[in-house]
């Protein structure tokens, strides 16, 4: 699909995202995992998704979706059966990652693989750890997907340090922990999504080193109804047009706002938007809440340290916002972005260079000159969902005509991405979508 259009005036409007993608994984794997039936309303749409429920299907998991409401009967986590082929996680790191930990622990072999994308993503991150815990897992070409995972003797718990912070990883761990004799500890550097710990009501306590969350395999997950709030990191691209569109206002309602994932609100607080959160509530043990920004004059930001965890999906977006913000927005600490759905941090550069944007790369981040000024360009999705969103939002504020080629990569995350945003722009000029 190519998504053409030459700018809009404003957005104006309350919309209802998805639900969550990390919390709609988890929902799904620890309903998998509990014995009897699990409810999930308001699970994610996107394409990752899809993903974590067909390779459990794969593994023999009854998984029914009707009238919004996704039902899971769990047999619990030794009834997964050998699946006939290799399981494909497409695009999505969370469901190889999460999945892996729990294969580790079974006692048939299996083998995942991914897209193209996804097989050039680091997974000695997860293998390390799970080989130390006795897991007997093989990778290709710099420890990459496809990974076969073997039968192991039962797994052992170890006390694991995390060298950056990571909730794939550290769920991961915590997942082979299921099966594993004795205690399995991650310790965080930094803090880092927790919904596994929340779902799984996990203590978390404060070691030397960090925050250290603790599981043995004799925690039995129970099945449950989950509600999921809807996602902040989709939310956060009509929320970032809000902010630099003039004469806007947009509500985003009932998303999530655990604290480990509302970086992205206090960076716009930080920038100077006016943002207002109403109705916060807790649904299943996540925050959720409205909010609501209105657009504003912007001023540059420093990003690092213990913030990028928080906000790391919306940094894309955020580099996008401090094209419009005055003085210099910098981001740092933030490595890691070289190793997600794309290299994000050359994405972001090489996007924002092509609108007429003033940006240096840095090597772990970047640093935006806020111009107030972008102009229409040709985008280079690089194949990421969030790329194209971020860049969508900034043609709505550029001057001239912005395309966005392969505009369904959104649906990894977002697939009701384009159509909602339609439906905020006001005064829209031309707009054309192309399949
Ligand atoms: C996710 C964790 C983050 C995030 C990803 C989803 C999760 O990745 O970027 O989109 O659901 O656990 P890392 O764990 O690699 O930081």
């Amino acid at each position: 699909m190519i998504y053409e259009r030459r700018g809009a005036s404003s957005i104006q409007g309350a919309f209802t995202v998805p639900g969550d993608k990390s919390i709609s994984h988890r929902a799904l794997l620890f309903s998998s995992l509990a014995k009897g039936k699990s409810e999930i309303k308001g699970i994610s749409s996107g394409g990752d998704v899809k993903s974590t429920m067909s390779c459990l299907k794969q593994l023999g998991v009854k998984i029914d979706q009707a009238g919004g409401v996704v039902t899971v009967r769990g047999e619990g986590k030794w009834a997964f059966s050998r699946p006939e082929s290799m399981l494909d996680a497409g695009n999505s790191g969370t469901t190889m990652r999460l999945l892996t930990g729990i294969l580790a622990g079974q006692k048939f072999e299996t083998a995942i693989t991914g897209d193209e994308t996804l097989r050039k993503r680091p997974m000695q991150r997860i293998v390390a750890p799970l080989s130390e815990m006795g897991a007997k897992i093989v990778g290709s070409d710099n420890m990459t997907a496809p990974l076969r995972i073997f039968p192991a003797e039962r797994l052992h718990g170890i006390r694991y340090e995390l060298p950056l912070p990571s909730a794939q990883v550290k769920s991961s761990i915590l997942l082979a922990g299921l099966f594993a004799h004795g205690e399995t500890i991650v310790v965080e550097p930094v803090e880092s999504r927790d919904h596994t710990e929340r779902m799984l009501r996990l203590r978390k306590t404060k070691g030397p080193s960090g925050l250290e969350t603790t599981i043995t395999s004799d925690y039995e997950v129970m099945p449950a109804e989950y509600d999921v709030a809807g996602d902040i990191s989709s939310a956060a691209f009509y929320l970032a047009a809000g902010a630099i569109l003039p004469n806007s206002t947009v509500t985003a309602r009932g998303i999530t706002l655990n604290p480990t994932r509302t970086g992205f609100l206090d960076v716009l607080e930080l920038m100077g938007a006016k943002v207002k959160i109403e109705n916060v509530r807790e649904v299943a043990g996540e925050p959720l809440g409205d909010v609501t920004v209105s657009h504003s004059e912007l001023k540059g930001v420093e990003i690092g340290g213990e913030m990028i965890p928080r906000l790391i999906d919306e940094l894309p977006v955020i580099g996008v916002l401090a094209s419009f913000a005055k003085g210099e927005t910098a981001i740092r600490d933030a490595h890691d972005l070289r190793r997600k759905e794309s290299d994000r941090i050359v994405a972001v550069v090489d996007n924002l260079d092509a609108m007429g944007g003033e940006v240096q790369e840095l090597d772990d981040g970047f640093v935006v000159n806020g111009t107030g000024h972008l102009v229409g360009a040709e985008i280079d999705t690089y194949k990421d969902h969030r790329i194209a969103m971020a860049f969508t939002v900034a043609g709505l504020a550029a001057e001239g005509v912005t395309t966005i080629r392969n505009a369904e990569w959104a649906q990894i995350s977002f697939p009701e991405f384009y159509e909602i945003l339609e439906g905020l722009i006001v005064q829209g000029r031309k707009t054309s979508m192309a399949k």
